[in-house]
């Protein structure tokens, strides 16, 4: 495995851990060996030790990614034996052919039967130019073993960027040699949709438009743009977040059954439910960005204080948006999507509204004393899956009161720590892509944000800052749903 950009914070803080609890797991194919790419003038020793001493760091604290505790040595040692650095310019030509001797000199040492995943680490500029110089020096040549590369968000900023990105990777390498990440697929939360929906016969029947009235998709988070001003400023949380992470756990939850479960017939599923997607108006979106506010109990400072961010910026920070998919399953079926940053609470949820009772049968009550049936797709935090429904209350009385079935997944399972790449890079190295993204994909995913991104390049009406950082978003996000009839579940 290559990785350009070795000396980068993805790397270190992303690729290297995963790679370590691979290695903890037994999972790292064997034979292995780690080439780290990067114009810093470091060697082998200075990289290794700058990431070992990154991962005793963050090993110490431990949490969901690592177990608390030390380092295990004798997985990291396995891990740091395979490690070569080697310093070069990705402008130069001469990197790439030092790169080609370096590899095959370790591929006949080690026996590696030819086999090279190249690993974009890189800020999506070098993506074009990186597929570019690899294969002009014969790096992904697979004669003699398999040869993938591994493309990062952002994959294109809109339509007409992404499809020449496309277009110049696959003038040099074929589809099945490409996997576009989107790290949302590596959540076992997401994966785990699937083996509700498709495991189980009890769900899919009432999957569809005679049953569900809405569904609500919610990625809120509460830290800013951290160290990002400059990336931000140029993205916006439209780009950044919808047509890729929220739209991973919109296929997830309507995709079609597939006739298998091999990557190919699972992407054309996801392929197929993008083309149904109508392309979303600017009157069915709403844009948010936060002032001053308070998160966690401290206060933090608006958006246009932020480093590297114009005093009078008109990026949005918070997206908000109704899609219609038009197919036989949810015609009719609003899917109401947001994002933001600075929100009340970190949470991440899928909720899909069932659709009324028909009657109310009992006594005088009316049906509006019925609560709602949902089921919550709990993605982050506290993991699971939860159905409320109406449930009478003990005593003489027809008196309903809310209930819920509720499953966590720290109650049933035992999770093994993870950063959440473990399983997309175990994927790539053993060919699956069924959790990567197809270049179809892609472009249909921009095509229903383009009219939108366009129409956001002009300033706001209302005026930003228009939501208070720690708030669940702006007053006009409650208007989107409230002209539907429908409100927004509040974040908790
Ligand atoms: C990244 C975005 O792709 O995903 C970030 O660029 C965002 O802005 C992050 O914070 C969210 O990922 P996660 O896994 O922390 O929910």
């Amino acid at each position: 495995m290559v990785i350009f950009g070795a000396g980068g914070d993805l790397t270190k803080r992303l690729i290297v851990p995963a790679l370590y609890n691979l290695t903890k797991s037994g999972l790292l194919p064997q034979p292995f060996a780690l080439i780290g790419v990067d114009h810093n003038p470091s060697d082998t020793n200075g990289w290794r030790d700058g990431l070992h001493e990154f991962l005793e760091d963050v090993v110490k604290e431990g949490g969901g990614e690592f177990e608390a505790g030390s380092i295990d040595e004798q997985a990291w040692n396995r891990l740091a034996g395979t490690m070569s650095y080697m310093s070069g310019d990705f402008s130069d030509p001469a990197t790439f052919s030092r790169l080609k001797s370096h590899l095959d000199e370790r591929d006949k040492n080690e026996q590696l039967n030819g086999c090279a995943l190249f690993y974009l680490a890189v800020p999506d500029r070098f993506f074009g130019p990186l597929v570019e110089s690899v294969a002009a020096a014969g790096l992904t040549d697979d004669g003699r073993g398999w040869r993938r590369v591994v493309i990062e968000k952002p994959f294109g900023h809109d339509l007409q960027s992404a499809k020449a990105l496309n277009a110049n990777v696959l003038r040099h390498l074929r589809e099945d040699q490409v996997f576009r990440i989107d790290h949302f697929l590596g959540k076992e939360t997401v994966q785990n949709i699937m083996a509700l929906r498709f495991a189980n016969g009890l769900f899919e029947p009432i999957w569809n438009r005679d049953h569900i009235d809405h569904v609500q998709i919610t990625v809120a988070e509460t830290i800013g743009i951290e160290e990002r001003g400059k990336f931000y400023e140029a993205t916006g949380a439209l780009r950044d977040m919808v047509p890729n992470h929220l739209f991973q756990l919109l296929a997830m939850t309507a995709i079609e059954p597939p006739a298998s479960f091999d990557a190919e017939s699972v992407r054309d599923k996801r392929a197929e439910l993008f083309r149904a997607v109508h392309q979303v108006r600017s009157a069915d979106a709403v844009r948010g960005q936060y002032g001053a506010g308070t998160i966690d109990g401290k206060k933090v400072r608006p958006y246009r204080n932020e480093d590297n961010v114009a005093p009078g910026s008109f990026v949005e920070t918070y997206a908000a948006l109704k899609l219609c998919v038009d197919n036989w399953r949810w015609a009719g079926v609003p899917f109401y999507l947001r994002t933001g940053k600075r929100l009340t609470k970190r949470w991440t949820e899928i909720a899909i509204r069932f659709k009324d009772a028909p009657l109310m049968l009992f006594g005088c009550q009316s049906a509006s004393v019925l609560k709602d049936n949902w089921m919550i797709l709990q993605i982050q935090p506290d993991e699971g899956i939860r159905l409320n429904f109406n449930a009478k209350k003990p005593g003489p009385e027809m008196d309903l009161d809310c209930v819920a079935m509720d499953f966590r997944y720290k109650d049933w399972f035992r999770q093994a720590p993870a950063v959440g790449y473990e399983t997309l890079l175990y994927d790539c190295m053993q060919g699956d892509a069924t959790l990567f993204q197809r270049a179809d994909q892609v472009e249909s995913s921009w095509w229903i944000v383009d009219a939108l991104i366009k129409a956001w390049t002009a300033p706001p009406q209302e005026g930003f800052p228009n939501y208070t950082a720690g708030a669940p978003g702006p007053e006009a996000a409650d208007a989107l749903l409230a002209k539907d009839g429908r409100a927004w579940r509040p974040i908790p």
